[in-house]
């Protein structure tokens, strides 16, 4: 069975689902969640998945190995950035290249780069005045969403929307297509 990791630091909504989609066909399992972030939502969610959980911190992930040798212990032949918002390093990228994708919750190359994440995304789209959003799943590349994209859809951004009322749309984007993509990629 094909091996996935997931990178995750938040709520875990995300995790959360492609966990589900995969208990229910077989095609892959989640062998491992990757967390930046003690007391994550994902933690929990990975427990009760019974799915190992590496925690890792700064210091070895930026100037040392980036776990390389530990994430190479599962052969992954994908891992899924799923809310995970450390850069990437150079370590990862070059031991997995082309194996690495990200969800971002907009349209890139629009309100992408650095800062760039969660909420921040979507106060930035409702103070433009943007009337649509979307989600973008891209591969990862040495810059921040950056690299080819995979997939895109959009949704509107309604007349009285917050950062709050847009991210519950774009959550249900998400949960709708990232399982079906990772899916077809695998
Ligand atoms: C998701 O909306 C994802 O697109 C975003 O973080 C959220 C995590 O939610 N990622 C980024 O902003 C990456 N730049 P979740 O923890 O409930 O899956």
């Amino acid at each position: 069975m094909k091996q996935l990791i997931i990178f995750a630091s938040g709520a875990g909504s995300n995790a959360a689902r492609i966990i589900e989609h995969f208990q229910q066909n077989q095609k892959a399992q989640i062998a491992l969640i990757v967390c930046n972030k003690p007391g994550a939502g994902v933690i929990n969610i990975a427990e009760k998945a019974n799915i190992p959980v590496l925690m890792i911190e700064k210091e070895p992930f930026f100037r040392g190995d980036g776990y390389v040798p530990q994430l190479q212990q599962y052969n992954p032949s994908l891992i899924v950035l799923a809310g995970f918002l450390w850069k990437i390093p150079n370590s990862i990228i070059q031991a997995f290249r082309g194996r690495i994708v990200n969800i971002h919750p907009a349209l890139l190359p629009n309100y992408g780069g650095k800062g760039m994440y969660g909420k921040h995304v979507h106060e930035a789209v409702v103070a433009a005045g943007e009337t649509k959003s979307g989600i973008t799943i891209h591969y990862v590349d040495e810059h921040y969403d950056h690299g080819d994209t995979i997939f895109q859809t959009t949704c509107p951004v309604l007349p009285g929307d917050t950062a709050d009322t847009l991210a519950q749309r774009i959550h249900q984007l998400e949960h709708q297509h990232f399982p079906v993509v990772i899916d077809s990629l695998i």
